[in-house]
């Protein structure tokens, strides 16, 4: 199994400067990086949230209908960040982006588990999970399977990959998830987006795996599930004419700042499990 997964994309439906050189730029940012990522072969095509910038429908369906359009036949997946949920209520948005709010997906060789940890509430833009989730998740992670589990959510949890200490950075700090995962008897891996820094943090048989913003960092991460090893390796997708056009707009999204070494180190870049290690460390902890 491969999945392709992208941080945070921020489109913007309106911008600060209506010149319309900045709106073409804009436009061919978003339509060039669409293109490359869609091009990426993979079973699932992977959004960990804020896939827009102001939560209208027409940042959306603009992003949707790149997907729609693209001549690669592709199974999106998103999961909701706290941009997403700006301005209309959940419900309204899966209908437009045709998710479910959370779900699990039962692969071959991988368990795929996809969460709601944004509010709807735009002073509060950090993370939450509610009681129904919480039960549910609880549920999932016991299940007994020698797959492994990937966990997609858009806010990190407190204190494991890079920023998520600050206020509002993480999920809610009171509500531990950590003791729900821990539950999971082999091997786990937990994406997120919303801190935009790229970054890898292990805990136990866990890893916690943060994408940068792609405006700040045009890239994609290439999860491959072998059958002795799961590799999790970069796909740059930059290149000149990208950051002419990104330097050309995004001084113009709104409460948009860049953020500086979103690259973070080597170690937040790549990753290769050998299976039959993580294994063995299981069997060596009971
Ligand atoms: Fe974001």
């Amino acid at each position: 199994m491969r999945l392709a997964i992208i941080g945070d994309l921020h489109y913007p439906d309106e911008l600060l400067n209506n010149k319309v050189l900045i709106k073409d730029a804009r436009d061919a940012f978003y339509e060039q990086f669409m293109n490359l990522f869609l091009s990426i072969p993979a079973d699932y095509h992977i959004s960990v949230g804020d896939m827009v910038h102001a939560g209208e429908f027409s940042e959306f369906n603009y992003i949707m209908g790149k997907i729609k359009d693209s001549k690669h036949s592709r199974r999106f997946l998103h999961v909701l960040g706290n941009h997403d949920t700006y301005t209309y209520p959940k419900e309204e948005i899966l209908s437009v982006t045709r998710q479910q709010r959370y779900s699990v997906i039962e692969e071959t060789n991988a368990i795929i588990i996809l969460l709601d940890t944004a509010r709807e509430n735009r002073d509060d833009w950090s993370g939450t999970l509610d009681d129904e989730q919480l039960t549910w998740l609880e549920a999932q992670v016991k299940r007994k399977s020698e797959k492994p589990l990937f966990v997609f959510g858009h806010h990190p949890l407190y204190n494991t990959t890079a920023r998520s200490t600050e206020p509002m950075m993480s999920l809610d700090p009171s509500l531990d998830i950590w003791p729900i995962l821990k539950q999971w008897q082999g091997v786990g891996f937990y994406f997120n987006g919303h801190n935009h820094v790229h970054s890898i943090v292990r805990k136990e048989n866990w890893h916690f795996i943060q994408t940068a913003s792609i405006l700040d960092i045009p890239a994609a991460r290439i999860l491959t599930v072998l059958e002795d090893e799961i590799r999790l390796e970069m796909v740059n997708l930059a290149s000149e004419q990208l950051s002419k056009w990104s330097s050309l707009f995004t001084f113009s999204i709104f409460d948009y700042e860049k953020y500086p070494q979103a690259e973070g180190e080597t170690r937040d870049q790549e990753l290769i499990i050998n299976r039959l290690q993580m294994d063995r460390k299981q069997v060596d902890q009971q």
